[in-house]
């Protein structure tokens, strides 16, 4: 028997995308955790650039490091070593008041446990992130908009309810809804689909898709979901902490780009 072929070669098909222009730039990044006597590595040097307006999927097995890649971009979390920087900042040595100002201002996250604050309505989850952070004080226009994305997410007989009311695709739409609400300039989202229906994962991937064209938004997706990463312009794979491969779809071969 001859010697079985190697494993194929990790394709590197990434974009190049010049640092000064990237929306996110991750170098070199790891993360690793003691639990009693071990160390164990999760993110074992992670390198890649997001350019502003790219949709990007995030995919991988189950414990391949996704959730904790999606953290540490968003500053909730600080690596082992290297770095993060969003549009030019590097976030990962911020003093936690600039990191909160910055993270409210630049970025809308959605959590894979959804994380609604239990003692307000959806409407009021919602607006939660405008009262905290908008500088125009103009309450009558974060309440239009707050009530036009949970319409837009099927949610505008929902309004009302407390998150202990709501299914756990609900309280996902309303997770989606509050992310959206300052109109950031970078999503990141964990499943967002994970617990959705065919109906209301396409309302909710419509909802992204209108804010990835009309706002430029860029977006990193946590995804296993086919029909969601098939939309999206690029797709990073990672397996036990490093990513395995980084290429551009057919979508985003489509337009060109
Ligand atoms: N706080 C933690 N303590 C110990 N191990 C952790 C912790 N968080 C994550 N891990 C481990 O790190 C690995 C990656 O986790 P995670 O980023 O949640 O993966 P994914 O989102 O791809 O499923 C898993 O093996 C998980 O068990
Ligand atoms: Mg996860």
């Amino acid at each position: 028997m001859p010697e079985v072929a190697l494993a194929p070669a990790v394709p590197s098909l990434a974009p190049s995308i010049d640092p000064s222009a990237a929306m996110i730039s991750v170098e070199a990044l790891r993360k690793s955790l003691r639990t009693g006597s071990t160390n164990v590595e999760i993110l074992k040097g992670i390198d890649f650039r997001v350019a502003k307006g790219e949709f990007v999927a995030i995919m991988g097995a189950s414990g391949s490091g996704k959730s904790t890649l999606l953290g540490l971009l968003a500053g909730l979390d600080n690596p082992t070593s290297g770095d993060v920087r969003l549009n030019g900042t590097a976030i990962s040595y911020l003093q936690e008041d600039k990191l909160a100002q910055l993270r409210g201002r630049t970025i809308g996250f959605v959590f894979q446990s959804y994380q609604l604050i239990p003692t307000l309505t959806a409407l009021e989850n919602v607006l939660l992130p405008y009262e905290l952070n908008d500088e125009s004080g103009d309450r009558k226009a974060g309440l239009a908009r707050a009530t036009a994305l949970l319409d837009s997410v099927g949610l505008s007989s929902r309004v009302d309810h407390y998150p202990v009311q709501l299914s756990g695709g609900e309280q996902q739409r309303v997770a989606l809804a509050r992310a959206f609400i300052l109109k950031p300039p970078i999503v990141l989202a964990d499943e967002p689909t994970g617990n959705l229906d065919t109906a209301n994962g396409s309302a909710v991937l419509n909802l992204l898709l209108d804010l990835n064209r009309t706002e430029g938004t860029t977006l990193v997706l946590v995804t296993h979901d086919p029909a969601l990463a098939a939309y999206a312009h690029r797709r990073i794979t990672l397996r036990d902490g490093l990513v395995v491969s980084d290429e551009r779809t057919a979508s985003q071969e489509a337009q060109g780009a």
